[in-house]
This record gives C-alpha cells, sequence and structure tokens, in this order.
C-alpha cells in the first residue's frame, strides 16, 4: 500500500493562513472553578477494575495529576525530540530537501515550539506552586542516550519520524475527548484545540519526512529502527507515570493503603486492559497512524509491542487473556 502524499507547497499555504496566536489563549482569565482539568477518559486510574474505590476527591487528584502529565509530555516530545530532529535534519540535509518541503519543516519547528509555550504557560496557570520555573513535575524522562542520538543523528535513529506521527494524531484524538466533555475547564479544552490546529498538517508532512530519511535506509536499518520503535511503544502501552501519581495518591488518601498491592498489579497490567488500549492506541484512535503503519511492511514489529496493532487493519488479537 503506498501513501497519498499532500502537496508541500499546499501544506506550507495552509500554515500561512492559519497562524494560531497564543495571544488568543485567555490564560489571564485563569481556570475555572469546580470544572475538571481533563476528562474522565485520559485519566489511566479510570479503567482499573479498582475505579470503584476511587473517591470523588481521588479522582480530581488524579485528573489533575494527568491533565499536567499530558502538557508536560507533549512539551517533552514536541520540544526535546520533535525539534531538534528535524532542526538537524534541515541542516543535515539542506540541498537534498525541495524548498517547498524546507517551507514545511521550518513551519513545524516554529509551531512547535509556540505549543511548548502554550504548554508551559497552561502549566504555570494552572499549578503555579508546581511550576515556579520551567521543569517538568510529572515526566520522567527515559532513554536519554536515544534521545540524543535521534536528534544528533536523525537519519540514522529515525524512531522520531513515528513517535512524531503518532503524538500529532493523539493530539487530534485528545482534544476530541475534551471537546465532548462539558465538565472539564475552557481554559484545557482551548489549549489542546489551539494545539490541534496544526497537527494533522505535521502528520502529513512527518509523513513527507517518512520518504526523505525513512525510504532510501537500508532494509537492515529500517529494520533496526522499526524495532526501537517498538521498544518505545512498548513504555507508552504500559505507562509509568500512574505508579508516580499511586504513591502521591497513597500520602494523602490512607484509605486506599490496604489496596495497594490490587492496583499496583492493575496498573502493570494496563498493557493488556482492552478498554484503555482501545481509547489510546487503536485504529479506531489513531487511524492515519495505523494506516501509515501499514504501508511499511516492516513496522509489522508493532504488533508485537501495541496489543491492539494489527498490520494492514485486521482483526487485532484479543488483549485481555
Ligand atoms: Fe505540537
Ligand atoms: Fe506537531
Amino acid at each position: 500500500m503506498s501513501l497519498s502524499l499532500v502537496e508541500p507547497a499546499r501544506l506550507h499555504q495552509q500554515a500561512i493562513q492559519n497562524v494560531v496566536s497564543i495571544e488568543s489563549i485567555p490564560y489571564g482569565a485563569g481556570l475555572t472553578v469546580g470544572k475538571r482539568w481533563a476528562p474522565e477518559s485520559l485519566v489511566y486510574f479510570s479503567y482499573l477494575p479498582s475505579r470503584h474505590l476511587l473517591a470523588e476527591d481521588d479522582m480530581v487528584f488524579l485528573t489533575e495529576f494527568a491533565a499536567l502529565g499530558i502538557c508536560e509530555q507533549f512539551i517533552y516530545l514536541e520540544g526535546d525530540i520533535l525539534i531538534p530532529a528535524v532542526e538537524h535534519l534541515l541542516a543535515r540535509k539542506r540541498g537534498a530537501i525541495g524548498a517547498d518541503l524546507r517551507r514545511c519543516m521550518i513551519d513545524l519547528i516554529e509551531e512547535e515550539h509556540r505549543h511548548t509555550e502554550m504548554f508551559w504557560r497552561l502549566l504555570e496557570t494552572a499549578r503555579p506552586e508546581w511550576y515556579p520555573e520551567r521543569r517538568m513535575r510529572i515526566h520522567r524522562a527515559s532513554g536519554r542516550k536515544l534521545v540524543q542520538l535521534m536528534s544528533r543523528m536523525p537519519e540514522t535513529f529515525m524512531p522520531w519520524v513515528w513517535m512524531g506521527l503518532l503524538f500529532e494524531e493523539i493530539t487530534v484524538h485528545l482534544y476530541r475527548q475534551y471537546s465532548r466533555d462539558p465538565d472539564v475547564d475552557p481554559l484545557f479544552t482551548e489549549v489542546h484545540r489551539a494545539h490541534m490546529l496544526d497537527e494533522t498538517r505535521h502528520f502529513r508532512i512527518e509523513q513527507h519526512l517518512l520518504r526523505e530519511v525513512w525510504e532510501p535506509a537500508s532494509p537492515a536499518v529500517r529494520a533496526f529502527n522499526a524495532r526501537l520503535f517498538g521498544r518505545i511503544m512498548a513504555r507508552f502501552v504500559s505507562p509509568n507515570s500512574p505508579f508516580q501519581a499511586l504513591r502521591l495518591l497513597l500520602e494523602r488518601s490512607p484509605h486506599l493503603r490496604p489496596h495497594e498491592a490490587a492496583l499496583v498489579a492493575e496498573l502493570r497490567d494496563l498493557h493488556r486492559n482492552e478498554a484503555f488500549q482501545r481509547n489510546f492506541y487503536s485504529r479506531e484512535a489513531l487511524p492515519m497512524t495505523f494506516a501509515t503503519l501499514d504501508a511499511y511492511p516492516e513496522m509489522a514489529i508493532v504488533s508485537r509491542h501495541v496489543p491492539l496493532y494489527r498490520p494492514g487493519g485486521g482483526h487485532a488479537r484479543a488483549v485481555v487473556a
């Protein structure tokens, strides 16, 4: 299967016509009392069999933790991985990339800088005492060496392109969930809306980058990078951040302490939790990413790590044993 690409000249035109301004986001108005910071569908603990043990107050804490964690994760992925990789690529292949695609890459870099600024401002507005300086409080960077290699040698260590595609589309999927929930805070929804406006176009740009970087690589290099991306995905489908949330939750909610072992076991089992996987890492949630994976047979290996990915759109295996 081959990808149908959108012409870079058209993508650049769209960027010029749809500039999203940070100044239009009403940070000054602050958050709305009584509103949740995220829809419950984005809180990992909502999917646990022990969800009924969580009191209203516990869920408020977990929802805030999840909402802040999502912002930090975008800052990390866009600011620490995607921007440096695209900048290096632009510097190294300047002459070999067409002028229109180069413009699109510059658009993408500028927009991702704007996005990281949008998310920092949201973090600072929502919880100023956690963010007196711009330092991550929730996200724990793992695999620092690989991150360095991807940003300095983006043509050799290429999982960043696939991570970019995945997170561009997740942005749109997250916003859909925010927009459907009338009980979430309007400022959080507005930031996710403003973020989402650029991301379908970024996805199209990164499909071109697959053609520039991935396709010219040898089969061995592609296979190596497909394995690397699969291992990165294993961390996403089986996330670590809820264990940090659980530690803080147990400190503040003694009534949950007798259930610690069960909660830990259920969090460890998230990669086999059908409802969780379906909402985050399924063909329904990420149709464009899964279709792009389908177009590259070497990416079939991702199905070993992402339980609901079946190359070619076949039925995924049931994740619950
Ligand atoms: Fe972004
Ligand atoms: Fe993006």
